[in-house]
Formats: C-alpha cells, structure tokens, sequence
C-alpha cells in the first residue's frame, strides 16, 4: 500500500517538474526572436543578392502559388498589378485566360462568362492559371475557367480618388461628356447620369459594379452587409492601392512569392496636369455619390490592415516595405534613362508607348541604351504597358500550344520583348 502512495508521489512530481519546464520555455521563447526574424534580419544584414532580402519563413516552406484569380478594378493601380502577373505567368509558363481573340477585355461590362476566354471548353476541367483581364465579376463563371484551390484577390483604391480619376479617363461617356467639371456634375448628378445607359457605371459606384453588384441599389446597412459578405466569401484578399508597397508584401506573403516578383513600376499612370485638388464640399459628395464604393473601401481598409497585424505585423512590414523600396530605386537605376516615368511625347520606343486616352496624358518610360541582352530583356518586361504585354502573352501561349502554325504566326512584339 505505501509502495503504491509513493509511485503516485513520483508520478505527481513528475507532472509538476514538466509544467515547470513548459513555463519557462515558453518564458525564453518570448523573449528571444522567433527564427523567422533571425533569418529576415540574417539576410538584410548580408547584403548581397537583394532579391532575397526580406524572405519570411513561409516561402521556404510554402508552395509559389500559381492558380489565380484578379478582380482588375478599374483605375486603381490594377494595371501595374497585372503587369506583376504577366511576369510571374511568363516566367513559370503559366496559362492566361486570354479574352476570346486576344482581346483587352472580357466582355465588358457584360458579367463574366467563361466562354469569353479564348480555348475555354466546357467539357473539360478548369485549365488556366491566371485569370487578370477587365471583367465584370461572376464567380460561377469564373469557377469553369481556373482550379478551385485559385486565390482570388482585387486591388481597391479610396472612391474619392477614384472617381476624380474616372472623371478625367472617362470623360467621353454619357455621363460626363456634358459636364465641364467634376463639380458641375455633382451640382446635379441626376441631370446628367441615367442609370439605364450602357457606360453609366464609369460615373458611379464603378467597384461596386466591377465586383458584379448593382451601383444604382439601395445603401440599407442589410444590403450593404450582404454585399461585404459576399465579397468576403469570393475572395480571399482585397489590397489598397493607397498602401501599395504594404499591399505588395501582403500579397508576396500570401502568394508564397519571392521579393523580386512583386517589384515593379507604376504603370498607366497619368500626369499632374489633368489632377485638380479637390474641395472638403467636393469629397462629401464624392463619398455619398459612390456610398456603396465608399462602404467596400473602409471596410476592406480596416480589414487590410487587421491582416496585417495577424500575418506580419507592422514592424516587420515595415522592414520589408523598405526592401521592396530599395530594390525599386536599384531596378530604376539599372533600367530607365532618366529618373522614372515620361510623358507620352517623350516615349522614343512604341512598343513602349502606352494607350492614350480620354483626357488624361498616360505616362510611360524610356529604357537605357546599351543594356545587355539578359538585363533588357528583364528591364523591357518591367514597363512593357498592359495591351502590348498581353498581346506578346496571347501569341506565345498559343504559339507553344499549336507549334506547326510557327512560320504562319507574325508575332512582332514577342520578338521585341
Ligand atoms: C518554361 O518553358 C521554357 C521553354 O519551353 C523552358 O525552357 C523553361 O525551363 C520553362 N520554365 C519553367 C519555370 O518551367
Ligand atoms: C485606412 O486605414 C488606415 C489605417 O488604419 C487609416 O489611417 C485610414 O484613415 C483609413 N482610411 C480610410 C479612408 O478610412
């Protein structure tokens, strides 16, 4: 009996000794770094092979992923994102899911049908890797078109913006074409916007229609919340342009990718010279004219940022925000002539030239002279503007699949880039 009361004794002991020990290894793991951090920190402070400044634990142990889906919200720096995925896909042969005849977009504004994509055949499963060009989203459609396992994400930018800047691009629609001012047509919007027009969604709520939602609907809190909802169940990462170097990061975390993937230049950009500041009056009515825009931005705003916390946390955000900087300002230097981005004028190489329109003066870049093969080849694809990347993408990725129409294909651009 006493035999037995004192193995209870030591088994009790025991227990308490490995609480003990618990305790203090989770005291030591609080006060030391995590290896993520000492591996971050080990490689900014080598120095060398920037590309790899800034890895996370996660893309050494993670998959690059490769199935995606991009929601292009128009004019909220979406084309600079699309020029990230045209190198990713073109660099790891993935598959785009090219408008029907190499178009620029995909029907729209007509909500996504996966029969717009050029190869696509309904008897087969999902087969294309990317799906990135202007569309009116419509998941079931886009469900037929790119695996199920995709990660789907969209880039928005604050509806104030926004709508000065569809203003100035748009400005030959119905809406605006009357109007001499931004101010002129907020004065009485109804007098000059008809909800039935075909072009009218360029003048109001334009997320919110990209996103396949009405932008004339009621702005109840109930239908604001299905909305968020549902958006919240389609995709699992809105960005912000505003915070476009943190969203960059954001989205290399959750992508699995490389430093070097998600550095770029801003592309379809336009000059300062069509920019008007804007009033406090002025942005009041923006906000209520675009109320659904305005409710998808601060609420994908405040989740954005939560995220960050979650994931990376802001002081590690920080570090590598400052690399994806400095990699920026080494790729400038190594690339373009000049300090960045021209004016449309200036642009000496055509294929080079982005398309111009509406109003607004898009800027473009010119690149050195005399760079070696490998470099130009690399700097080209940087500030190849979107219609001419797309259009080089289209021919190859049909090219390779269909090789014995080779000597027939007459692809100018390919050979440029
Ligand atoms: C992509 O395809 C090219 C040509 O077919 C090949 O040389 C290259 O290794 C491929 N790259 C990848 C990452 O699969
Ligand atoms: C977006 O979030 C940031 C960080 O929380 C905040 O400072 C900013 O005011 C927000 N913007 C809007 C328009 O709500």
């Amino acid at each position: 009996y006493r035999c037995q009361l004192g193995r209870l004794w030591i088994s009790f002991s025991l227990l308490i000794l490995l609480l003990v020990i618990l305790q203090v290894v989770e005291k030591l793991q609080g006060l030391l770094p995590s290896w993520t951090e000492v591996l971050t920190v080990e490689k900014a402070a080598l120095g060398e092979g920037q590309h790899v400044d800034g890895i996370s634990s996660q893309e050494t142990m993670c998959k690059p992923k490769t199935d995606i889906v991009f929601l292009k919200v128009h004019k909220s720096a979406s084309s600079t994102v699309m020029n990230i995925l045209f190198r990713f896909g073109e660099m790891h042969n993935l598959t785009f899911a090219f408008p029907l005849k190499g178009g620029s977009q995909l029907f729209y504004p007509r909500h996504f049908l996966a029969r717009f994509v050029q190869g696509f055949s309904p008897g087969n499963a999902p087969q294309f890797n990317i799906l990135c060009h202007h569309m009116r989203f419509l998941q079931p459609e886009v469900q037929r078109v790119v695996p199920s396992t995709a990660i789907y994400f969209s880039i928005l930018r604050n509806p104030v913006q926004l709508m000065e800047s569809s203003f100035a691009y748009y400005k030959g629609t119905s809406a605006f074409s009357r109007v001499h001012s931004l101010e002129e047509f907020l004065s009485q919007p109804y007098h000059f916007y008809n909800p039935a027009a075909s072009d009218s969604h360029y003048a109001r709520n334009l997320m919110t229609f990209d996103f396949g939602f009405n932008p004339d609907g009621d702005v109840s809190p109930k239908r604001v919340h299905l909305m968020l909802k549902a958006i919240e169940a389609s995709f699992d990462l809105l960005l912000i342009s505003e915070y476009f170097d943190e969203s960059m990061v954001l989205l290399k975390e959750i992508l699995c990718w490389d430093l070097d993937s998600v550095v770029s230049f801003p592309l379809n950009s336009r000059d300062s010279s069509t920019r008007s500041p804007l009033s406090d009056s002025m942005v009041e009515k923006i906000k209520n004219w675009n109320r659904l825009d305005w409710e998808i931005y601060t609420h994908f705003n405040k989740t954005f940022w939560e995220r960050i916390d979650r994931d990376i946390g802001r002081e590690r955000m920080q570090r590598e925000v400052r690399a994806l900087q400095e990699r920026q300002a080494d790729l400038a230097r190594i690339c373009l002539q000049g300090r960045g981005s021209v004016a449309p004028k200036e642009i000496k190489d055509s294929s080079l030239l982005p398309l111009q329109y509406g109003n607004a003066k898009i800027l473009g870049y010119n690149l050195k002279q005399d760079l070696d093969k490998k470099t130009e080849h690399m700097c080209r694809r940087l500030v190849t503007p979107e219609l001419q990347y797309s259009h080089a993408l289209y021919k190859k990725q049909f090219l390779q699949k269909f090789p014995q129409t080779h000597k027939t294909f007459n692809a100018p651009f390919l050979d440029a880039l």
